[in-house]
């Protein structure tokens, strides 16, 4: 590493940003509580602003040392000053003249090193995307609003909060239902529970006529009860979890097995996609998952299975839909190198606003989603900041699957399942019912922002630093992101009483809001009265503002307000198919391409 060369990335790192200096272990766990680089989806690839990515093809729980390994000193020397000790012996590792980047592999005999060229970072980011597949399209639903039902749902209370959504105008595109729904969960029997879902075909049925999506929630530990159990018996690890047993989704049949069960049986009902729980280890939960010395008939230890295990995981749902071109949006606990391309989006049941952001940060480092989830909340201001949040993100979810009602009537958890509303529950669902509206209003910009991730591997979410690399002012910012070509977000946090905004030099910008101009190169100290998300846009920029439908392919999703800042020379285009949008302000309004939208107004924001 040449002197202030920085180093970020190997994955979903919750707990620091910039890697200089420290040594980290590439280990899957649930759990990350201190910052020692176990993650849910630890990713054993870096990107460093000497602009070039570093990909180690392991399954090992790799050790990086980023610049601490230090070299040996090789001449004795008479004395020391105290007061002026010698620099190599500081711990100011980001300003050492040099230092090497060190990666141990335990138990393996060679692996192979892929490295990607720049020549900026953003760019090897990219090419790492681009050779992974190319990152990931979601249909339009799933960047809608999710919100996942009580685990103890029935057919008709999940119905019956669907419907109340739609009388709320609370936007609404996917359904999700956690453990609740089967027979058996924790191990999973992956079949309907009749008292709660008589008819599961007619559920699916009705919930699509109200436009919703359903996603099941499940993990892949095999209850003895379950259907899959006898043909996966002897395609298992020799350990169990919860009583169930472990899928060798290493080995093809298996993946076959498990997968073609999930399309036959829930796919081709209606499901929509899955949540795939639980596969991400944790060495702090008693029994929770198989451990390291375990045996996969394909060959694999636990070891190697758990960094592969989510994406394998991934692997066997997303091919059923692949196989009836079906577009599908997921959630999963755990993944790993090379996932771009996977329909998939992280979470987890740390619950850490800031955390969740840096993770968002880090996320697009590494091929990588996330989804920063809501679901109770400490007070009102910690909801709506949380909720502005998670509508700039991903994947826009409420996770109320320990909540009998929507956090909205009720912030605390014991009182939400007690049914006592908050008293002036009307107006925290105001407030919600708006954020959720934004975040239908941004569909269209983040379906361009996702086109440019599938073609050109662009993350649609990524740090500063990988857009600005030279700017040193940007180099530790972990809690403001860009999302696609011109938008930056600055999420507010709960109970603290400011926070300062970075804006970057070189060009100017505009509150997205208001329009206001900012200069670039400039710090805004924004204090808790900002009721709205900070969010900036670049000077010349075009955002397509949709109308606020009550799910994502609603007509009044189509129905666009041009926001103009600056002179609109920021041409907007989404994606590569005639059938998109293209907005072009500095010629004429004439020139809109889409069969599918209408640009009812242009307007001058700022
Ligand atoms: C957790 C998961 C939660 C919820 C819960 C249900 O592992 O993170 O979101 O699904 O399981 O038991």
């Amino acid at each position: 590493m040449q002197p202030h060369e920085l180093v970020y990335g190997l994955g979903l790192q919750l707990l620091s940003f910039a890697q200089r200096g420290k040594k980290k272990v590439v280990r899957v766990n649930a759990d990350p509580k201190v910052d020692t680089g176990d993650s849910h989806a630890p990713v054993p690839f870096y990107v460093t602003t000497a602009g070039v990515g570093i990909l180690v093809d392991t399954a090992r729980y790799a050790t990086f040392y980023f610049g601490d390994a230090r070299p040996k000193p090789e001449q004795a020397i008479s004395s020391v000053s105290s007061a002026n000790p010698d620099p190599a012996y500081t711990h100011n590792l980001e300003d050492a003249a040099a230092a090497q980047v060190t990666i141990e592999v335990p138990r393996t005999r060679g692996v192979d090193v892929y490295l990607f060229a720049g020549p900026t970072m953003l760019d090897a980011v990219r090419r790492y995307n681009v050779f992974s597949g190319g990152g990931h399209l979601p249909p339009e639903w799933g960047l809608g609003f999710w919100y996942r039902c009580d685990a103890r749902s029935t057919e008709d209370s999940a119905l019956a909060l669907a419907r109340s959504f739609r009388e709320r105008k609370i936007p609404c595109d996917v359904l999700g239902l956690e453990p609740g729904w089967q027979t058996h969960a924790y191990s999973c029997t992956f079949v309907w529970e009749k008292e709660r879902f008589p008819d599961p075909a007619r559920f699916l049925a009705q919930a699509k006529h109200s436009n919703y999506r359903v996603n099941l929630w499940e993990h892949a530990f095999t209850h003895p009860a379950s259907p899959l159990f006898p043909p996966l018996q002897k395609k298992s690890a020799d350990y169990g979890v919860w009583g169930g047993l472990v899928p060798d989704f290493a080995d093809p049949a298996a993946r076959q097995i498990f997968g073609n069960y999930h399309g036959t049986q829930l796919i081709d009902l209606g499901v929509s996609g899955f949540k795939l729980d639980e596969c991400d280890n944790s060495d702090f939960t008693g029994g929770w998952s198989f451990p390291e010395t375990s045996r996969f008939p394909s060959g694999l230890d636990g070891e190697q299975m758990h960094s592969l295990f989510g994406l394998q995981y991934q692997k066997t749902i997303w091919d059923q839909f692949l196989s009836r071109e079906q577009a599908t949006y997921n959630l999963v606990r755990s993944s790993g190198a090379l996932a771009a391309p996977y329909p998939f989006v992280l979470y987890s049941d740390l619950y850490g606003h800031r955390d969740f952001i840096r993770a968002l940060v880090n996320s697009g480092f590494s091929g990588l989603s996330w989804c920063p989830e809501v679901r109770d909340a400490v007070s009102v201001e910690d909801l709506l900041r949380r909720l502005q949040s998670v509508v700039f993100s991903p994947l826009a979810m409420v996770n109320g699957w320990y909540i009998k009602s929507p956090p909205w009537h009720q912030l605390n958890r014991e009182l939400n399942n007690s049914g006592q509303q908050m008293e002036d529950w009307e107006n925290v669902e105001a407030q919600c019912r708006e954020i959720i509206g934004w975040r239908m209003s941004l569909v269209p910009y983040l379906l361009s922002a996702f086109h440019r991730y599938r073609l050109d591997g662009t993350p649609p979410f990524r740090a500063m630093i990988l857009d600005y690399p030279s700017d040193p002012t940007l180099q530790k910012v972990d809690d403001q992101y860009m999302i696609g070509d011109r938008m930056m977000v600055a999420p507010m946090f709960a109970g603290e009483p400011s926070r300062s905004v970075v804006i970057p030099a070189g060009e100017s910008w505009h509150d997205f809001w208001t329009g206001k101009a900012i200069p670039g190169g400039s710090v805004l100290k924004l204090d808790a009265a900002h009721d709205k998300i900070p969010v900036f846009v670049k000077s010349g920029s075009i955002v397509p503002w949709a109308d606020v439908g009550l799910h994502a392919e609603a007509p009044e999703g189509k129905r666009i307000s041009a926001r103009l800042y600056g002179d609109a020379s920021r041409t907007f285009t989404m994606g590569d198919s005639p059938d998109t949008l293209h907005l072009d302000g500095n010629h004429s309004h004439s020139t809109i391409h889409s069969p599918r939208y209408t640009v009812y107004e242009w307007k001058q924001i700022g």
